[in-house]
């Protein structure tokens, strides 16, 4: 049996069935009824509040058989074929962009191309680009482009929960609306109207008790209620719920923790299978999860931390013990990707996968994402410049680590060419700049193709062969190249290097065989294939070996730990 979540199923259909922002639908209404559609709205507001149900009832009155009109289709059970494919999220005119996956100038690109064209199907494009703060500075530059000269039969409605990370420019080209959070007796009538349609039976504390959860977000209060039923069927009494409300509040965020903190990833698959089973609606669970870390970083960092938490003694104890586990800089750090990995879980099409992958990820994320980037810096040190210099051994030199981000530069790169090195336009250049020279030349005939292996995030040189590598989660993009594209790209490199060039590519942590472990013991370190590649790199020894469960702090630009162990 097919269960559609309450989020779902009761998407409001029409403006009037929006709670809680009158205001915000009543202006709309009259832009449509005068004529007066701006070219771009911007929405922000808390997660849940209504900002992308509005933004697709907003396109269905552009777009509605009898429109444009301030009441599209009325009738939910026999809408014409414009409302119902928008309602359902499937118009080909009305597009949904996340701008937390799409960061990088060239994915505004295909945008642009696309509100080159005429609507296909509807009187009017409708470009909805949600957690639009998420886009990057290059990519607001060309988005702010389009803006300027808006495209004629186009709308754009970008969403955002974070207003004050929309740069001014392009809120001073939109007119903005603010989504409030949904008064908590307006949450409690919709509920009584839901549970009163699907035949529940709950109290009106019960109710009050979700809406006080839900804290201003209507999805939040759909997905307890949801969770509610799974739990107690279709009479949810009083004591249930605050078992249900309770146990996200400790126990379940605390297992979900120690599974991370620990680094214990074959709990994970239990983990999800007990909150799956309970009906929880996991985006809900990945937002306490979040606040959670947030609760333990805090815990970690302030000295009283009491007056900012509102918790009981024992709960408190329990997060400091928790707490103890990682230093600030690894809570600091969980609750960075947990933040950045999100907004991808509602437009994954397998949210329990995406889930689960990222859980697993966060258990091996202190030992591995930090040394794999320096191998990889490393390797790029070697490829480009001359060997670094000889130290004595017990001041091993730490390669340069540049600061985080999605495309990482190679460390300062040698003054000169290495024996290896390329002619000597490409010598004295990091390989990124030398792939960026190569994607230059392909741009020339190759536009889209360059503009897609710009999403790369780290370039590698190995004698004849440039290995460009995608970050982890973006195996799409290597899927998608095709073999003629290889060529092509093999063709502008040679062109740029002056000589025979291959190239490979492949997604970051896929291709090789699962974790590099360092070992607990000095022997089993000295083994360890990253721990030899140090030394025979830089000639080091092995002075010392520690588990790398302890916190360590990062250098000044440093994005990760620094390895003790070489
Ligand atoms: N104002 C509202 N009135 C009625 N239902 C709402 C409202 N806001 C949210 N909902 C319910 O929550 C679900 C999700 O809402 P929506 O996708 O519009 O939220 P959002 O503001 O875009 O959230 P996010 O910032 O997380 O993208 C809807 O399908 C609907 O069931
Ligand atoms: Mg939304
Ligand atoms: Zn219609």
């Amino acid at each position: 049996m097919s269960y559609e979540i309450f989020a779902r199923k009761y998407r409001p259909w029409k403006f009037e069935e929006v709670v809680g922002q009158l205001s915000v639908v009543r202006t709309i209404q009259n832009a449509i009824a005068s004529s007066r559609i701006a070219q771009a709205y911007l929405f922000s507001g808390v997660r849940g509040t209504g900002k992308t149900t509005v933004a697709r009832i907003l396109a269905k009155a552009l777009n509605c058989a009898d429109g444009p009109t301030a009441h599209p289709c009325p009738d939910r059970e026999h809408p014409c074929q414009f409302c119902k494919a928008i309602h359902e999220g499937n118009a080909i005119d009305v597009l949904e962009i996340d701008g937390a996956s799409n960061r990088q100038v060239d994915d505004i690109e295909p945008i642009r191309e696309m509100v080159k064209y005429k609507p296909a199907y509807t009187r009017t494009k409708v470009l909805i680009i949600d957690e639009v703060h998420m886009l990057s500075t290059h990519a607001f530059n060309a988005l702010l482009k389009t803006l300027e000269e808006p495209p004629p039969n186009t709308v754009f409605i970008f969403a955002t929960t974070e207003f004050n990370k929309v740069p001014a420019t392009i809120v001073s080209r939109c007119q903005h609306f603010e989504f409030r959070k949904i008064s908590h007796k307006d949450i409690i009538n919709h509920l009584m109207e839901i549970t009163r349609r699907e035949g529940i039976t709950i109290t009106p504390a019960g109710l009050a008790l979700i809406a006080e959860a839900a804290d201003g977000s209507m999805r939040d209060a759909q997905s307890l209620l949801d969770q509610a039923v799974a739990f107690s069927g279709e009479n949810i009494g009083d004591e249930d719920l605050k078992t249900i409300l309770g146990t996200i509040g400790q126990d379940l965020l605390m297992r979900f923790s120690s599974v991370i903190l620990d680094e214990t990833p074959g709990e994970v698959f239990g983990l999800v299978e007990t909150v799956v089973a309970a009906g929880y609606d996991l985006r809900f669970v990945f937002g306490k999860l979040i606040e959670h870390f947030r609760a333990l970083l805090l815990v970690r960092s302030v000295e009283k931390p009491e007056d900012l938490l509102a918790l009981s003694p024992e709960g408190l104890a329990a997060l400091r013990a928790e707490s103890a586990k990682a230093g600030p800089e690894d809570l600091l750090r969980y609750l960075l990707a947990m933040q950045q990995a999100e907004p991808g879980l509602k437009y994954s099409t397998m949210p329990r996968i995406y889930f689960e992958a990222f859980l697993v990820k966060l258990c091996h994320f202190r030992k591995i994402v930090p040394l794999r980037d320096l191998i990889k810096d490393v390797e790029a040190l070697k490829e480009s410049g001359p060997k670094p210099p000889i130290r004595p051994s017990g001041t091993a030199p730490k390669p340069a680590v540049p600061a985080g981000g999605a495309s990482r530069p190679a460390p300062g790169s040698g003054p000169g060419p290495g024996p290896e090195a390329a002619p000597p336009k490409a010598a004295a250049s990091a390989p990124k700049d030398v792939f960026a020279r190569v994607l230059e030349k392909l741009a020339g005939d190759r536009a889209p193709l360059a503009a897609l292996l710009g999403q790369y995030s780290s370039v590698i040189f190995k004698d004849n062969v440039i290995e460009v590598i995608f970050g982890s989660g973006r195996g799409f993009f290597v899927t998608s190249i095709q073999e003629k594209d290889i060529r092509a790209v093999e063709r502008a490199a040679s062109e740029v290097l002056g000589r025979e060039t291959k190239v490979r590519f492949a997604e970051e942590n896929a291709t090789d065989g699962g974790p590099i472990r360092p070992g607990r013991e000095l022997e089993s370190a000295m083994k360890d294939p990253a721990v030899q590649f140090f030394m025979d790199t830089f000639k080091a020894q092995v002075l010392s070996a520690d588990p790398v469960a302890a916190s360590r702090d990062a250098g000044p630009k440093g994005r990760g730990p620094k390895e003790k162990d070489s």
